[in-house]
């Protein structure tokens, strides 16, 4: 839908009259399908296929229930303690929030409302110029290289702030370090934005920069190599005056956005690097099998350094494959965005998911009679 279309929908629906025009105008993102039914496949959302670290799941499980009668702690004390030891860093270079969404959220809204547009690629999470409708921002998009490529010497221009994903999605690529940094060192008047919610799967992380550049924020979640999704947290790490600015959004708007579980679990997981090595190897193993399987069968893979794998056939189009495979109980990611919807975004399951996946394509009856 265009914004006109959103905007004529939401005033022909009968609630609208008690909506603030604010919000007839805007465009929700809409998340990819969260299924009802069973026996799914479900490869659409870049999910971690494997648990949660068992020492979280204990923490979980061995929780005392008659702590919830108390309000959790605003600051998050426990789970900042955690991250800023395992980054490296201070208490006060951290931030955490409901999902890496909602630290995006307030992060839009702390910094990105300025006399120039914010920039961002053409091809990103569609959640950002979401947000820069929801908090009145405006934004440019800059066009992506050849294959998607990000090149970060077009966002040397008059800007309100930059914003991108290493690597980024849905096209699965990652830059590396050394063009952040001299992003970084040429644009010093507004802040930089890296979301890092897939940087585990292969990606250099950011964080690094963060201590010798003041105007990084890096944002990352636990919900992609932490297989925390249903616990919804997010982290920023950078410097303490981006940090402050986030927890004055943060108060002013809930002060309380992580629960007790939340807290406790996601500061066992972060510790349990063991566990998460092993299962980071594992998906990315699965994503190279898969990639050389998917090129056998014609398929054209972008270079991936996350847990999916962005994908076109060389001769079927890809909203009749994504249809094919939902006929056959296997969900993948589809965008109907001119530019992007002739690809797949194939999220990286089990050995045994992708196994299935890759026996499923090859009954297609058009790859058959190839
Ligand atoms: C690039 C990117 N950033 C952020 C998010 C949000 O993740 P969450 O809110 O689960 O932390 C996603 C979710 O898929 C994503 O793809």
């Amino acid at each position: 839908m265009t914004n006109d279309e959103v905007i004529r929908a939401n005033t022909d629906n009968l609630m609208s009259k008690y909506w603030s025009d604010a919000i007839k105008r805007l465009t929700p993102y809409v998340p990819g399908e969260q299924p009802k039914e069973s026996g799914i496949t479900k490869l659409n959302t870049n999910e971690n296929p494997y648990p949660p670290s068992p020492k979280a799941a204990a923490v979980i499980n061995g929780f005392d229930t008659a702590k919830l009668r108390l309000y959790s702690d605003p600051d998050c004390t426990q789970l900042k303690d955690s991250l800023a030891e395992h980054f490296a860093v201070e208490r006060k270079n951290v931030f955490v929030g409901n999902g890496s969404d909602e630290v995006l959220a307030h992060t839009f809204a702390a910094f990105f409302q300025q006399d120039h547009p914010l920039l961002l690629p053409e091809f990103t999470y569609s959640f950002y110029p979401v947000y820069c409708n929801l908090f009145d921002i405006a934004y440019q998009q800059v066009p992506l290289g050849d294959e998607f490529k990000l090149n970060l010497d077009d966002y040397s221009q008059p800007n309100g702030g930059i914003i991108f994903a290493n690597p980024n999605a849905p096209t699965s690529r990652a830059i590396e370090l050394g063009e952040i940094e001299t992003l970084l060192t040429r644009n010093t008047e507004s802040v930089v934005v890296v979301d890092e919610a897939y940087v585990d799967f292969g990606a250099q992380s950011a964080i690094e920069l963060t201590k010798r550049f003041d105007n990084l924020l890096v944002i990352q979640t636990f919900s992609k190599s932490r297989s925390l999704a249903g616990m919804r947290v997010g982290y920023a790490i950078g410097h303490e005056d981006l940090i402050s600015g986030l927890e004055c959004v943060k108060n002013s708007f809930n002060s309380y956005p992580l629960d007790m579980l939340a807290i406790e679990s996601c500061s066992a997981a972060i510790q349990d690097t063991a566990y998460f090595e092993e299962t980071t190897q594992k998906i990315i193993s699965t994503r190279e099998w898969t990639a050389e399987r998917l090129s056998e069968l014609g398929f054209i893979n972008l270079p991936s350094k996350t847990n999916f794998l962005f994908s076109r056939h060389r001769f079927l189009e890809a909203a009749e494959l994504m249809g094919y495979l939902r006929s056959k109980k296997i969900l993948v990611r589809y965008f109907s965005k001119p530019g992007i919807d002739n690809y797949l975004r194939i999220s990286i399951g089990t050995q045994e998911e992708m196994q299935l996946f890759i026996d499923t394509l090859e009954q297609h009856p058009d790859l058959l009679k190839l």
